[in-house]
């Protein structure tokens, strides 16, 4: 148990104001990749929760890999990209869903996760959710399960969670 990571973690993100576009504040999580203690204790949090109960990590594009492979590695466990649309250069399911003007596709390899395997989702921020329900609906085409999606940083305003009805989500941190 680490009593004091999340007040740890708020402390270290970045609010960059009017980013990527007016009126939104960018939390950014890049100091605490740079801050060797903070990123071990985040990483060891994930895996004290996770441990002996995963088959393979997935992180979805792109500030999912960073934090997903690390975690990957600590749990002794394959990683998984999930990316977004026409990067992946084998046989691939795909899923669209909504954003708020248009859509977006993100696409896993259809060999990378197998039945019945238990599979780890992480990113670094949930914030409408559609992200990592899609995720979730891609992890199921392959018929694995999705034991959890795990984030730093969860936008609670945004109720993403209530997309992800039947899966667990974990934040390291509400807004
Ligand atoms: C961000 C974030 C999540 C997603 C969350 O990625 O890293 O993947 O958005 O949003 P949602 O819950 O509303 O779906 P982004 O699309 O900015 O991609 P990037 O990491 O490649 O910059």
């Amino acid at each position: 148990p680490d009593p004091d990571l999340a007040r740890d973690v708020a402390s270290s993100l970045r609010a960059i104001p009017d980013f990527p576009e007016p009126g939104v504040v960018f939390k950014d999580f890049t100091p605490l990749l740079l801050d060797t203690a903070l990123r071990d204790r985040v990483v060891a949090d994930v895996v004290r929760r996770r441990a002996g109960a995963v088959d393979v990590v997935i992180g979805v594009e792109a500030r999912g890999f960073i934090l997903g492979s690390i975690i990957a590695h600590e749990l002794g466990v394959g990683f998984v990209p999930v990316r977004k649309e026409g990067k992946l250069p084998a046989d691939t399911h795909s899923v669209s869903y909504t954003l708020e003007y248009g859509s977006a596709t993100i696409e896993l390899h259809t060999d990378a996760v197998w039945p019945g395997q238990r599979v780890l989702v992480v990113d670094d921020v949930l914030a409408t959710g559609g992200t990592a329900a899609a995720t979730v609906e891609l992890v199921g085409r392959c018929g694995g399960q999705t034991v959890a999606v795990e984030v730093v940083l969860e936008l609670g305003f945004l109720n993403g969670r209530d997309q992800l009805a039947g899966t667990e989500v974990h934040a390291l941190l509400t807004d």
